[in-house]
């Protein structure tokens, strides 16, 4: 969580700043800030609130100069507030940095400046760092300063720092991403990729435990212990304008729709490699969080059914306290943005018993790439919205390239345009529903999953209480829930769920529910409040004709309740604490 950027080059440092912040604040946004290097020393513009309502005012772009770091905020220590908005500085201003992570230690790095009269502004863990650089600079030149206070701290971070009549920036990185991208004349340091696409797409994924210092024109990357590494320059084909709106109103709509493309990309990825493991595997651990661990439970389910293997679909942040992986396990990682911090720490603990990794992750470079025997990308292009959208069509599309090889699967991104072709439809109930306490969804077999992915992009971006349900559970305890128009979301396809399904509709009917059933069963209408036809398609491609539905309906509740769907409260994209 947490965005940061720094800039140095022949550009308006505010400008590249700014549009950077519009980029990353998928990864934080409950406050915001800029500090620029100039003639006048270092100058600092933040507070609370996100980047556009508190980073547009004309005193940020006003500020003057070619060097300087940004920063979205995701609160860990200390409240929302503007003292505690990012970037931090120190007693004389003549350091200003920001920071992704916690620092572990540092209340105890704290108390030692306090004793030594460093004076503090906010009640963050960062600020300590500005005020360890100022001590270090008393005695040290710059570089040195910025290392040695680095090697102090503990916990995770990665920082972008700016030292008053400095030429360059400094930077460090520890279980935080941070990548260099390097152009012409400037150079970038960011949490990641589209922050830099407007201007670069040479890049440098920066290693766990590095110090970086760069210039407009050279860049210097270093060990702990000082010496110097040349990692490989990456060229990433991303286009800049994925990253923006394309005239939808929100980035999440705009990516629903963009899965029509993003799937014939994900469908081509390269996973002869991948295949090969899973065929010599026989225990099989599947580690995600969020969205992905939906697209890990489908995975489980076809290895169990479809390759026969033991595969068992695990939430990463209970990985270590509930799995007993052995040099025999195999472990499949899924992670869109390759840097969760649950993921990572539960693949670590896989890894420290001797297994092997395999990992499909959206992003190259990523700290979960560089963990990995083997990686499968996603090629879904950059996702912005918080809440995953065509990342986890993708998953699915690579985990059923996987399983079935090629055939068949190229008619899955005309599945997804037939369905998004429901709309109107969609928004019809989704204004009726659209004042519910609680929503369920239920499903079986393959359609769980889907009705759990359903359940968490309806309750992220609207704030409606809801939950997923196997549907045969329902009579063990849910069912006492449902009341007169209490809404039911169905997943009911022609498959071999069918019957069941049908089954447990009435059992809520009897009970006043308000049915809505995505199915290509025209028998079903009868029984039910509400239709939304989904096409009738081979039995295990049915995921990917109700999953747009769902990612709609969930749109559109949120619209109709006045949230902003690209920017839940409370929630980031791209979570790097445990
Ligand atoms: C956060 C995001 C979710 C995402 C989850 C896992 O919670 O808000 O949308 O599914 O992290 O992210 P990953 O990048 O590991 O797939």
């Amino acid at each position: 969580m947490c965005g940061i950027i720094g800039y140095i080059g022949f550009r308006k440092a505010s400008e590249v700043l700014l549009k950077a912040l519009k980029t990353l604040e998928y990864r934080g946004y409950d406050s915001a800030g800029i500090a620029i290097s100039n003639e006048n020393g270092i100058e600092i513009k933040k507070g609370a609130g996100k980047v556009d309502d508190v980073a547009t005012d004309l005193s940020f772009i006003s500020l003057d100069g070619k060097i300087g770091v940004g920063h979205s905020r995701w609160a860990t220590h200390g409240r929302v507030c503007n003292e505690n908005a990012h970037p931090h500085s120190n007693c004389s201003k003549n350091v200003a940095l920001v920071h992704n992570g916690v620092i572990e230690n540092y209340l105890e790095l704290k108390e030692e400046l306090l004793k030594k009269g460093h004076k503090f502004e906010s009640e963050t863990d960062t600020e300590t760092v500005a005020h360890l650089i100022e001590e270090n600079l008393k005695s040290m030149a710059a570089e040195k300063a910025f290392s040695e206070s680095i090697k102090r701290l503990e916990g995770s971070y990665s920082i972008v720092a700016i030292i008053k009549g400095e030429k360059r920036l400094f930077a460090a990185r520890r279980n935080s991403p941070l990548i260099l991208g390097i152009g012409e004349n400037e150079n970038f340091l960011a949490s990641d990729i589209p922050a830099v696409l407007p201007y670069t797409k040479k890049i440098i994924p920066i290693e766990e435990e590095m110090l970086v210092s760069v210039s407009d024109s050279e860049y210097k990357i270093m060990d702990f212990g000082g010496m110097q590494v040349n990692p490989k320059v990456l060229e990433v084909d991303w286009d800049s304008t994925v990253a923006e709106k394309g005239g939808f109103a929100h980035f999440m709509l705009k990516e629903i729709y963009d899965q029509r493309i993003s799937l014939k990309e994900s469908l081509s990825a390269k996973t002869e490699e991948a295949r090969k493991i899973l065929d010599s595997a026989q225990n099989i651990h599947l580690i995600a969080c969020g969205t992905s661990y939906h697209a890990s439970f489908v995975f489980a389910t076809l290895l169990e059914k479809e390759l026969k293997k033991n595969a068992k679909a695990f939430i990463a942040s209970d990985y270590q306290f509930v799995a007993n992986p052995s040099n025999e396990t195999v472990v499949i990682a899924l992670t869109q943005s390759g840097e969760t911090a649950d993921t990572i720490q539960a693949v670590k603990f896989a890894k420290s018993k001797g297994a092997k990794l395999l990992s499909l992750t959206n992003v190259v470079g990523s700290s979960i790439t560089r963990l990995s025997d083997s990686i499968v990308y996603l090629n879904a292009g950059p996702e912005v919205s918080v809440a995953a959208t065509k990342t986890f069509s993708s998953q699915l599309a690579v985990i059923y390239k996987l399983i079935y090889g090629n055939s068949y699967l190229s008619n899955i991104p005309e599945i997804i345009s037939n369905s998004l072709s429901q709309e109107q439809k969609i928004k019809e109930l989704a204004q009726k529903i659209k004042d519910s306490k609680s929503i369920f969804f239920l499903g079986r077999g393959l359609s769980y999953p889907i009705a759990m992915e359903g359940a968490l992009k309806l309750k992220e971006i609207s704030y409606i209480h809801a939950e997923a349900y196997p549907a045969g559970e329902l009579k063990h305890g849910p069912l006492s829930l449902i009341e007169e128009g209490v809404p039911v979301i169905a997943l009911a396809p022609s498959d071999e769920t069918k019957a069941k399904m049908l089954g447990n509709i009435k059992e809520v009917k009897a009970r006043g529910g308000f049915v809505i059933a995505l199915t290509d069963n025209p028998k079903l209408e009868k029984e039910v409040d509400a239709v939304i036809e989904i096409e009738k398609t081979r039995a295990e491609l049915y995921p990917f004709a109700m999953l747009p539905a769902l990612q709609l309906l969930a749109y559109y509740v949120s619209i109709f309740r006045g949230i902003d769907p690209d920017r839940p409260r409370n929630l980031a994209k791209s979570v790097t604490v445990e």
